[in-house]
C-alpha cells in the first residue's frame, strides 16, 4: 500500500489545506511530489474550492528534496518538482504557503510556487543547496530573483544560509509572520487573486553580464574550491534569458552538479555532521549531566577562549589562574576578542557586556567546588597537569566533571591523579578555541558513558562538533599532523622550499600550509613537543626531518616574534618567504648528502596527503576513531580540511585506497622507508575492493 504523506482538508470557507506529512522533516520524497502534484490536480477541477493552503505537518513545513534520493536515478513513475511546482502554480486557485517551519531547498521553491507566502514564528528560510554541492533545481535560481531582486537572492543562494521568519519578512519573502500561520493563510487566500512570480519580470532591473562576473569575482576569496556556489551564480545569470530556458539551464546544472566529487563529500558532510552525535560507544539511553555552571583553569590562549564558548552559550564560568596578573591579562583578551566581534558588527555591545558578565575570575581553587565541569588548561607539562587535577579531586563537588584540554599528554595518567577517573576526560579544542568548530573528546580507560555522554551532549549546545576518540598519543587529529608535516620537512631536504609545499596544500583548499601552519601554532611549540616526545619514547633511529629544529635555534619562533619559516610585517600575516631560510634548508641537504631534486606538485600533494591518510587507516583499525566519518570531521574542523573534499578519509575513498597503496609502496621504496608503509587495514580494503566507509559500516 502506498504512504499517505500528502493530506488534504476543507474547510467550511472554501479553503482547502494540503499538510505535507512525511517524517521527520517533509522531505520531498517521490511520493511527495506525485501526492502534491494529484492534489493540484484535484484541485483544479474542484469548484468548490476557493483557495488553497499549503503547509507542512510537524516542526517542519518542507526541507526540501530527499537528499537519500540524490545520486540515485528518479523513480520512473514519479512527478518531477517541477512540474509540481507548475501544478500549484497554475491551479488556477489563491495558494498560499503557511510556512510553519523549515523551508529549504525544494521547500522554499514549492513555496515559491504559492502565490503567497505567510511563516509562523520559528520558520527557517532559504535555499542550501550550494551546502550539498548542488545548486536550486526547480525553478529556485528564477523565482527568488524574481521576489526579492537579484542581488538579494544571490546573497541567499550562495551563502546558503536559512534566515528566520523576521529577516524573511524584512527581505519580503514573506507576507506576514503570524503564530497560527495556517489561519493566516487562508484569510490571505481567501483576500487575494492569483499572482505568478514566474510571469513577474519587474525585479529583473541593472543586471548584466558584467554584474555577474563582478559578483563571482567577490566571491573568490571566501568561496574559492566550492564549485556549486559559483554554478548558482551561472544559474541566476540566465535570469536574461526567457524563463523556461533558464528553467531548463537550471535544471541541467543541477543534474550535472549533483554527481560530482564536491556533492558526494558535501552530502558525506551533511549526513556524517549528524552521525557524528550517535557514537556507537555510547548506549543510546544513557544520561548526560545538566551543565549550568563551568570552571576553567587556565586563562592563557586556549583557557580565555573555551571560557569565551560557555558564555556565548550563557553559562556562567569562573575561570582560576595562578596570579591576580595572569587573570588580568586573560580577560584583557577576551575582552579585546569580544569587542573586535563588536566592532565587525557580529554582535552587540549589550550582548558583549552580558557575556563578559557571566566570566568570574578568581586566584582560589575553592572556587571551583560547585562548578558542573571544569575544563583545565594549563602549561602542557604532566607534573603541573597532575597538581592541577590532585587539587581539583579535593575541591569539586561530586559529580563534576574533570575535563583536560591538553594537546599530547596522557588521559590515563591524569584520570590516576584524582580518586575519580570514571569523572576525568578529554575536552580538546582547537586554536583559536573561541572560533574552530572542533572539540575533541577523548574517553580515558576508566571514563564512564555518562562522562563521555556529557562533554558529546555539551559541543553542540556551546557550538563546537563534538567527535569521540579514543587515548594515544596526539589522538586522531595530531597523530595524523604528524605524518604530514614530517613529510613536508623531508621534501625540503630532498629539493622543494616550505612555499612550494605551502602552495600545493593551499591549492589542494586547505587555509595554510604545514610551514605557515608551524609559524601560526609556534616554532617553539613544535620544538618542545618533539623534545618532549624523544623524552617519552626515546630516539628511534628512523629518519626525521631536520630543518625545523634550527629554525628554532635561530630563534625564529613564528608568527609571534615576525619570523619563522617566513618573515612578517608588523600587523600582517602574510608569510614572505626569506633567504636565510633558503641556505638552511640547501645547508641542510648538503649535510645529508642529499642532491637536490626536482619535485613536482603531484608529488608533494602526494607525499603530505597519503601518509596522513595512512595514519588515519591505523587509527581506525584501533578503534581510536570507531568510525571514518569521525576522523573526516576531525580534520574538517579543527584542521580547515576542505569540506569540498569530504575530508581525508571521505577523500581516499573517492580517489580509491588502490592508488593510495600503490603510491605509498612507490614511495615507500623510492623515497622513505621508514615512515610510509602502508597500514595494514589499507591493504585490507584495497585487498577486499572496499572503501573505509563500507569496513566501517561492515563493522557495526
Ligand atoms: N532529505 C532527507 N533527509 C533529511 C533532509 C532532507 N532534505 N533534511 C533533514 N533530513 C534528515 C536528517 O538527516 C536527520 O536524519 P537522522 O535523524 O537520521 O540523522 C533528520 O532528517 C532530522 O534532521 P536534523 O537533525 O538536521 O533536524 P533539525 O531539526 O536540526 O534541522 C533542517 C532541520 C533545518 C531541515 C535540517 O535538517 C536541514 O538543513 N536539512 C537539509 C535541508 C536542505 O539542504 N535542503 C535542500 C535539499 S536539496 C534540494 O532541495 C534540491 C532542490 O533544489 C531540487
Ligand atoms: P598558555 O601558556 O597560553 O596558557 C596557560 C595558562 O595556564 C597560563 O596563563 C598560566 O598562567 C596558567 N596556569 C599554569 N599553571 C596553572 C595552575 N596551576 N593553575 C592555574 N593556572 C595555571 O597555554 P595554552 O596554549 O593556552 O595551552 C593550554 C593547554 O591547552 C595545554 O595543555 C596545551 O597543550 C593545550 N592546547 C593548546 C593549543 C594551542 O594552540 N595553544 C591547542 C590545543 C590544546
Amino acid at each position: 500500500m502506498i504512504e499517505t504523506v500528502v493530506e488534504t482538508q476543507d474547510r467550511p470557507d472554501g479553503i482547502r489545506v494540503v499538510t505535507i506529512d512525511n517524517p521527520p522533516v517533509n522531505a520531498i520524497s517521490a511520493a511527495v511530489r506525485t501526492q502534491l502534484y494529484d492534489a493540484m490536480q484535484a484541485i483544479a477541477a474542484d469548484g468548490q474550492v476557493k483557495g488553497v493552503v499549503i503547509t507542512g505537518a510537524g516542526r517542519s513545513f518542507i526541507a526540501g528534496a530527499d537528499i537519500r534520493e540524490f545520486g540515485h536515478p528518479p523513480d520512473p513513475d514519479a512527478r518531477g518538482l517541477t512540474e509540481t511546482i507548475h501544478a500549484v502554480e497554475d491551479c488556477g486557485k489563491p495558494v498560499v504557503a503557511a510556512i510553519n517551519g523549515a523551508c529549504a531547498g525544494g521547500g522554499l521553491e514549492i513555496a515559491l510556487g504559492c502565490h503567497y507566502r505567510v511563516a509562523g514564528p520559528r520558520a527557517l528560510i532559504g535555499l542550501p543547496e550550494v551546502n550539498l554541492g548542488t545548486i536550486p533545481g526547480a525553478t529556485g535560481t528564477q523565482r527568488l530573483p524574481r521576489l526579492i531582486g537579484v542581488k538579494a537572492a544571490l546573497d541567499m543562494i550562495v551563502s546558503g544560509d536559512l534566515a528566520s521568519s523576521e529577516k524573511a519578512l524584512s527581505h519580503c519573502i514573506v507576507e506576514a509572520v503570524e503564530e497560527d500561520c495556517v489561519e493566516a493563510a487562508a484569510q490571505l487566500a481567501l483576500q487575494r487573486p492569483v499572482k505568478k512570480l514566474r510571469e513577474d519580470d519587474s525585479r529583473i532591473v541593472d543586471v548584466s553580464d558584467d554584474f555577474f562576473q563582478t559578483y563571482k569575482k567577490g566571491m573568490t576569496r571566501r568561496w574559492r574550491g566550492f564549485e556549486a556556489r559559483f554554478r548558482a551564480v551561472e544559474a541566476v545569470s540566465n535570469i536574461l534569458l526567457s524563463y523556461e530556458d533558464a528553467v531548463a539551464k537550471e535544471r541541467e546544472i543541477f543534474v550535472r552538479q549533483q554527481d560530482t566529487a564536491e556533492a558526494r563529500a558535501m552530502r558525506h558532510a551533511f549526513f556524517s555532521d549528524r552521525e557524528v552525535t550517535r557514537h556507537p560507544s555510547i548506549p543510546k539511553d544513557t544520561p548526560a549531566k545538566v551543565i549550568r555552571k563551568a570552571g576553567i583553569v587556565g586563562c592563557g590562549t586556549m583557557g580565555g577562549g573555551i571560557a569565551m564558548n560557555f558564555a556565548n552559550a550563557g553559562i556562567p564560568v569562573t575561570i582560576m589562574e595562578m596570579t591576580e596578573e595572569a587573570l588580568e591579562n586573560g580577560f584583557r583578551v577576551i575582552e579585546k576578542n569580544y569587542a573586535n566581534t563588536v566592532a565587525k558588527g557580529r554582535i552587540s555591545k549589550e550582548a558583549m557586556d552580558q557575556r563578559m558578565a557571566l566570566l568570574t575570575g578568581t586566584t582560589d581553587y575553592n572556587d571551583l567546588a560547585d562548578v558542573d565541569i571544569v575544563i583545565e588548561a594549563v602549561f602542557e607539562n604532566m607534573d603541573v597537569k597532575k597538581k592541577v587535577f590532585g587539587i581539583l579531586d579535593k575541591v569539586c563537588k561530586d559529580g563534576t566533571v574533570l575535563a583536560t584540554n591538553t594537546s599530547t599528554l596522557d588521559i590515563d595518567e591524569i584520570a590516576d591523579a584524582t580518586s575519580r577517573p570514571e569523572a576525568v576526560v578529554g575536552t580538546h579544542f582547537f586554536s583559536p578555541a573561541n572560533v574552530m568548530r572542533l572539540m575533541e573528546n577523548i574517553r580515558g580507560a576508566k571514563t564512564s558513558d555518562e562522562t563521555v555522554q556529557t562533554v558529546m551532549k555539551l559541543g553542540p549546545r556551546i557550538g563546537k562538533v563534538a567527535v569521540l576518540c579514543g587515548n594515544c598519543d596526539g589522538f586522531v587529529g595530531n597523530r595524523m599532523l604528524y605524518q604530514y608535516t614530517r613529510q613536508a620537512g623531508f621534501l625540503i631536504e630532498e629539493g622543494v622550499l616550505p612555499q612550494d609545499v605551502d602552495q600545493v596544500i593551499f591549492d589542494f583548499g586547505l587555509p595554510m600550509g604545514p610551514f605557515a601552519m608551524g609559524d601560526l601554532a609556534g616554532i617553539d611549540v613544535g620544538y618542545l613537543v618533539r623534545q618532549e616526545r624523544i623524552k617519552k619514547y626515546g630516539r628511534t633511529n628512523k629518519r626525521e626531518p631536520s630543518v625545523a629544529d634550527k629554525v628554532y635555534h635561530l630563534g625564529r619562533y613564528g608568527q609571534k616574534v615576525g619570523k619563522g619559516w617566513y618573515d612578517y610585517e608588523p600587523g600582517n600575516r602574510t608569510p614572505k618567504p626569506n633567504e636565510q631560510i633558503t641556505a638552511l634548508i640547501e645547508q641542510a641537504s648538503v649535510e645529508l648528502g642529499i642532491k637536490r631534486r626536482q619535485i613536482s606538485d603531484d608529488e608533494i600533494l602526494e607525499r603530505c596527503m597519503y601518509p596522513l591518510v595512512n595514519e588515519g587507516a591505523k587509527i581506525l583499525a584501533e578503534g581510536i576513531a570507531a568510525r571514518s566519518l569521525d576522523i573526516d570531521l576531525v580534520w574538517i574542523y579543527g584542521y580547515g580540511f576542505p569540506r569540498y573534499r569530504g575530508g581525508p578519509m571521505h577523500w581516499a575513498d573517492e580517489i580509491g585506497p588502490a592508488r593510495i597503496l600503490e603510491r605509498l609502496e612507490y614511495y615507500a621504496k623510492e623515497r622513505d622507508p621508514d615512515w610510509l608503509e602502508p597500514a595494514p587495514l589499507l591493504r585490507e580494503v584495497v585487498g577486499r575492493g572496499i572503501t573505509f566507509k563500507e569496513w566501517t559500516d561492515c563493522k557495526r
